[in-house]
């Protein structure tokens, strides 16, 4: 396993590998990685001979009164965690490199951004098409790994893809929680203890949405009201949003039908938390 700063040490490792004939897996993170990235770079390190897995605290995506800097990092960590997991190759970029002065070309995305986090983050989708096209184009893969648990995310890059025919399959992978239902993610350690136990109200409110779709409730409208009568029995919790989409178009549904997407957005304490789950 090795760690490159530069994308013109990629492309010469990316190359060298083509040259042997071997299929390039490619998973993107922030970093701070935990069994949800490593869910994906397992899934790579079994679908491809090598795997890429970068490693970058996009600025771009970060509005200007978001964690920028206190997302946190610890690439000694990641590179444990990355080589545990079968991962090849960290590509941990400096700024500069990704962005160097005067960069203004953006990848920039309509319809699936519209609703959820692209209504309260408005460059959000914007900076993460944008990286991730670039990764595309730097590391060239032929297979790419997004989770579920960033569902509009996911649904905005098979579109990007989609539309502006980037060659490049997208694979989704399943939400990894904790044993009592919290999604992992880098931001759960922002919470204290106490939060912490209040963010099992998202993942509760989620299942009880679920059970009542199970038994055939078909209106969203009746879903919504379940999850956020669950969500403001918790003192700790602020809700940003709860909404129940389809999952290609990211467009609200009045019936549930289809592939559906319930998500929700929720503050505990300071920090913003999303979950969501798919029926189909
Ligand atoms: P990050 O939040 O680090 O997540 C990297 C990838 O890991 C994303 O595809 C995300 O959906 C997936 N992931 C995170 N938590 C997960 C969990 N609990 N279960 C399954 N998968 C999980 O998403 C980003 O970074 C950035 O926006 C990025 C795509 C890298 C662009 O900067």
């Amino acid at each position: 396993m090795q760690l490159v700063k530069t994308i013109q040490e990629v492309r010469a490792q990316v190359a060298a590998w083509r040259r042997e004939g071997l299929t390039v897996g490619l998973v993107p993170t922030m970093g701070y990685l935990h069994e949800g990235h490593q869910s994906l770079i397992r899934r790579s390190a079994a679908e491809n001979d090598r795997t890429v897995v970068s490693v970058f605290v996009n600025p771009i995506q970060f509005g200007p009164n978001e964690d920028l800097e206190a997302y946190p990092r610890d690439i000694e960590r990641d590179k444990q965690a990355v080589s545990e997991a079968g991962g090849d190759l960290i590509f941990n970029p400096d700024p500069s490199e990704m962005y160097p002065q005067h960069f203004t070309s953006f990848i920039d995305t309509t319809e699936t951004t519209e609703l959820l986090c692209g209504a309260v983050r408005p460059v959000h989708f914007r900076g993460v098409c944008t990286v991730v096209g670039k990764l595309f184009n730097i590391v060239l893969p032929d297979r790419a790994y997004f989770g579920q648990k960033d569902a509009q995310q996911l649904a905005t890059i098979r579109r990007f893809v989609r539309d502006l025919d980037f060659p490049v399959q997208i694979v989704a992978c399943p939400i990894v929680r904790e044993a009592d239902g919290l999604a992992k993610s880098s931001r759960n350690t922002y919470l204290s203890a106490t939060e912490r136990q209040a963010a099992l109200v998202l993942s509760r409110s989620l299942r009880l949405g679920r059970e009542a779709i199970e038994q055939g409730e078909r209106s969203a409208a009746r879903v919504i009201d379940i999850i956020r009568t669950e969500l403001q029995r918790e003192p700790l919790a602020r809700i940003d949003y709860v909404e129940v989409v389809d999952f290609v178009n990211i467009q609200r549904v009045e019936r549930i039908e289809g592939e559906t997407l319930v998500a929700i957005a929720v503050y505990i304490g300071k920090t913003r938390l999303i979950d969501n789950f798919v029926w189909n």
